[in-house]
C-alpha cells in the first residue's frame, strides 16, 4: 500500500501487475441462514431455484461444451467426492443420450491414467470450490500434455476457474455447508443438457429439466419431508445401510450413501444393484435399511428383483420411485422426469442425511474430520 493506493506485484518475478476489480453480486440472503436452522437444509431447499436458472439461461455455455466434446479425441470427466458422482452420472448420460463415450475418473486417481492424454484430449473437471488439490493436480497434468480443459465450477475466480480454457459457472450461490448438495444437482443438470445438445435433442433435455424443477419442489414439500423424518426415526439407531441403483441411478446410489454417511456417521454403502450377489448381500440382516432407486427406465425390472433379494434376507426396503411396488416397505414417491431422474432421486437422500444427523444429535453443518474444500493431497 503506497500513497497512490494498493499496488499488486507478481510474487514470482516482482513485476507490477494490474488488478481487475470484480464487484460482488452476493445478496444478504445468499450468505445468511435466511430463516433456516442450518446451511445444509437451506441449500437443499435452494435447488429448485438453481435448476430453474440453468433451464432458463445456460444455452450458450452448454452448446460450447458440446462443441468441445465433439472436437475432442477422447474426453474425460473428473471430480472428487460428490463431484465425482456428478461426473460418473455425466458419463452415463453421454452414453445413454448422446451415444458418446466420455471416460470417467476419480480426480485423485487421474494421474495414474493420464498416459492417454494428448493435445486432442478434453478434460472436463468438476468442482464446487475449484480448489480441490487432487483436481488442480490432474488439470495441471492435462495441461502439460497439451489437452484442453473445461471446468464446471461454482466459485468464479477459483484456481480451477483460472486454469481452465473454458469454464461454466454453476451459479448455485455460496455453498456453506460442508456437504455438497445444490452444486451437485447443478452439475448434473448441465451435463444432462449438454448430452441432449450433442444428440440434437436440446428441447427434450430442457423439458426433462423443467419437469425435474417441479419434481424437486415436490420432493421438498412438507408431506415428503414428513415421510423422510419417519424413516430417519427408524434408521437413527442402525449401524449399516445399503443403497442400490442401476444405470443412471448407480451414481445416485453412491451419492446418496455419501450424504448419509458423512453427516450421520451411519455406515452407508452404495453399489450397483447387479453386484448384490457378488458379496454385499452377505451383510444384510433382519431390519437392515436398504434404499432402492427405481425410476421408470430400463433398469426397473432388474432393480426390483435386487430389492426382492434384499427383502428375502430381512432387508427393510425404502423404495425411491415414481410408482409404489409390493417389495417396498416404505415408498418415497418421486416424479417421473425421464433422463433427469438423478436430480429428483438424490433429494430424499439429502434430506435423510440431514434428519438423521438431527436425530442423532449431530451438527449437520460441521461433520467431524471433514473440510469444505480439500486443498491438501
Ligand atoms: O469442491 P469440490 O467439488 O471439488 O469438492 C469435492 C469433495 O471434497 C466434496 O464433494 C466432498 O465429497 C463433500 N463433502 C461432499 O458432500
Amino acid at each position: 500500500m503506497g500513497p497512490d493506493g494498493v499496488q499488486f506485484y507478481d510474487s514470482a518475478t516482482g513485476a507490477p501487475r494490474a488488478a481487475a476489480f470484480v464487484p460482488l453480486t452476493l445478496r444478504e440472503a445468499d450468505m445468511s441462514l435466511n430463516g433456516f436452522d442450518h446451511y445444509l437444509i437451506k441449500e437443499i431447499h435452494e435447488q429448485p431455484r438453481v435448476l430453474r436458472r440453468i433451464a432458463e439461461n445456460y444455452a450458450e455455455p452448454v452448446h460450447h461444451l458440446a462443441e468441445l466434446i465433439s472436437e475432442a479425441y477422447g474426453s474425460f470427466l473428473i471430480g472428487c467426492g460428490t463431484s465425482s458422482y456428478a461426473a460418473l452420472t455425466g458419463s452415463y448420460l453421454f452414453s445413454r443420450i448422446a451415444r458418446r463415450h466420455v471416460n470417467f475418473a476419480v480426480g485423485s486417481e487421474f494421474k495414474y491414467q493420464e498416459h492417454f492424454l494428448t493435445d486432442r484430449s478434453l478434460v472436463i473437471a468438476l468442482s464446487q470450490s475449484g480448489e480441490t488439490a487432487d483436481i488442480i493436480d490432474a488439470v495441471m497434468a492435462a495441461k502439460r500434455a497439451g489437452a484442453r480443459v473445461a471446468a464446471l465450477v461454482n466459485v468464479p475466480g477459483s484456481t480451477l476457474d483460472r486454469l481452465a480454457d473454458f469454464s461454466i459457472h454453476l451459479g448455485a450461490g455460496p455453498e456453506q455447508s460442508v456437504l455438497s448438495t445444490k452444486s451437485y444437482t447443478a452439475k448434473v443438470a448441465i451435463l444432462m443438457l449438454t448430452a441432449h445438445v450433442l444428440n440434437g435433442s436440446e428441447h427434450v433435455g430442457r423439458e426433462h429439466l423443467w419437469r425435474a424443477v417441479d419434481g424437486v419442489e415436490q420432493a421438498l414439500a412438507p408431506a415428503s419431508v414428513q415421510r423422510i423424518q419417519e424413516i430417519a426415526a427408524y434408521m437413527a439407531d442402525k449401524e449399516h445401510c445399503f443403497v442400490i441403483g442401476r444405470g443412471l441411478s448407480y451414481p445416485t446410489a453412491l451419492e446418496a450413501a455419501l450424504k448419509i454417511k458423512e453427516i450421520s456417521y451411519i455406515h452407508a454403502e452404495g453399489f450397483a444393484g447387479g453386484e448384490l450377489k457378488h458379496g454385499v448381500i452377505a451383510l444384510v440382516e433382519e431390519g437392515t435399511p436398504c434404499l432402492v432407486f427405481s425410476p421408470i427406465d430400463e433398469t426397473r425390472d432388474d432393480i426390483l428383483s435386487g430389492a426382492m433379494e434384499l427383502r428375502s434376507r430381512g432387508g427393510f426396503i425404502v423404495g425411491i420411485s415414481p410408482e409404489p411396488e409390493e417389495v417396498f416397505d416404505i415408498h418415497l414417491p418421486v416424479a417421473d422426469v425421464g433422463d433427469a431422474s438423478p436430480l429428483v432421486g438424490v433429494i430424499p437422500a439429502q434430506l435423510l442425511g440431514y434428519y438423521l444427523a438431527l436425530r442423532r444429535g449431530l451438527d449437520p453443518d460441521k461433520p467431524r474430520n471433514l473440510a469444505k474444500s480439500v486443498t491438501v493431497k
